[in-house]
């Protein structure tokens, strides 16, 4: 089927469309200052995050890499359990944090490189790992670029941690599919569609890898101290412009529920896609 559709161009389009597709915003900038917010929130994500590191091959001699790393979500419970991780994000501000979490943990086995995946050259800067991850990091706009490097990286295991359908934050209900539109326009509440899945699977599928896909129920919640604390929030990770600040705060005063101790949460079903295969070199799997 190669060919007939030509997903990464696709893919491209509908992300060129869009005025919130990180078009025009500075990404290094925009995740400096999100990283505070988001270490606070990703890392309370520990039995999720426990989850899906339970779902990956990872051995005590192994050099894992993990793309687009954030402030460690992963990395720091993978290192526990490797020999070593490289992890690597374009945002010095997320690092610096991932650093901090490190050192709490009383790590010294993994390394950082602050550098767009797009811009790494392997053999120069980063050699070949046994597995390369990258969860909800692969919003580059050359997606099957991305994902040949991935590939000639990784000696034995990638796994690719996404959504599927549109992602916790989107389109979900009724009320957030309006919300989206209101502040994005006519078309572009469908902005999540480019981080779906199944475009990541047919790109793959048209470089002959035949990946394997596991697609889990979640439940995601994130709490906020207050109104104000979620506004500043919502606003910092979703990019809102400032003139849509008051239809923000509508929005957030109808969905976020008390949850009794006395911060405001945000809650919805999402479905989570792990897309992963296998290299080379010996697998613990059995074959047919
Ligand atoms: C949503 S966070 C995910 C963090 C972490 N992987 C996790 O699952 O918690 C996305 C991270 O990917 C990084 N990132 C996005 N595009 C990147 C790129 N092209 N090169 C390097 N890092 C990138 C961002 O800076 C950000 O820290």
């Amino acid at each position: 089927m190669a060919g007939i559709i030509n997903w990464n161009e696709l893919r491209k389009m509908a992300m060129s469309g869009l005025r919130h597709g990180r078009r025009d915003e500075d990404p290094i900038k925009a995740w400096d200052e999100r990283a505070k917010k988001f270490n606070e929130r990703a890392m309370r994500h520990k039995k999720l995050t426990e989850l899906q590191i339970a779902k990956m091959h990872l051995d005590p001699e192994y050099s894992v890499l993990d793309i687009g790393a954030g402030t460690g979500r992963l990395s720091i419970p993978i290192a526990k359990k490797v020999k070593k991780v490289t992890a690597i994000d374009q945002s010095g501000g997320m690092l610096a944090l991932l650093e901090e979490n490190m050192q709490k943990e009383e790590l010294d086995n993994i390394t950082c490189l602050q550098k767009r995946w797009e811009d790494v050259v392997i053999g120069r800067d980063v050699e070949p790992h046994d597995v390369v991850i990258a969860s909800h990091s692969l919003g580059m706009l050359d997606l099957q670029k991305a994902l040949e490097k991935i590939d000639a990286t990784a000696k034995r295991y990638v796994y690719i941690l996404g959504s599927a359908g549109l992602d916790s934050w989107m389109n979900r209900e009724d009320d957030d599919a309006k919300f989206w539109k209101d502040i994005f326009g006519q078309n572009e509440h469908l902005h999540g569609w480019h981080w779906d899945y199944i475009l990541l699977y047919n790109i793959l599928h048209d470089m002959k890898i035949y990946a394997n896909v596991e697609i889990e129920d979640s439940k995601f919640e994130h709490c906020y101290e207050d109104l104000e604390d979620a506004v500043k929030s919502w606003s910092l990770m979703h990019n809102i412009p400032p003139d849509k600040t008051d239809l923000l705060k509508e929005h957030l005063v109808k969905i976020l529920k008390e949850n009794g101790e006395g911060t405001l949460c945000y809650r919805r079903k999402s479905k989570n896609a792990l897309i992963w295969w296998h290299k080379g070199g010996e697998t613990k799997s059995e074959s047919w």
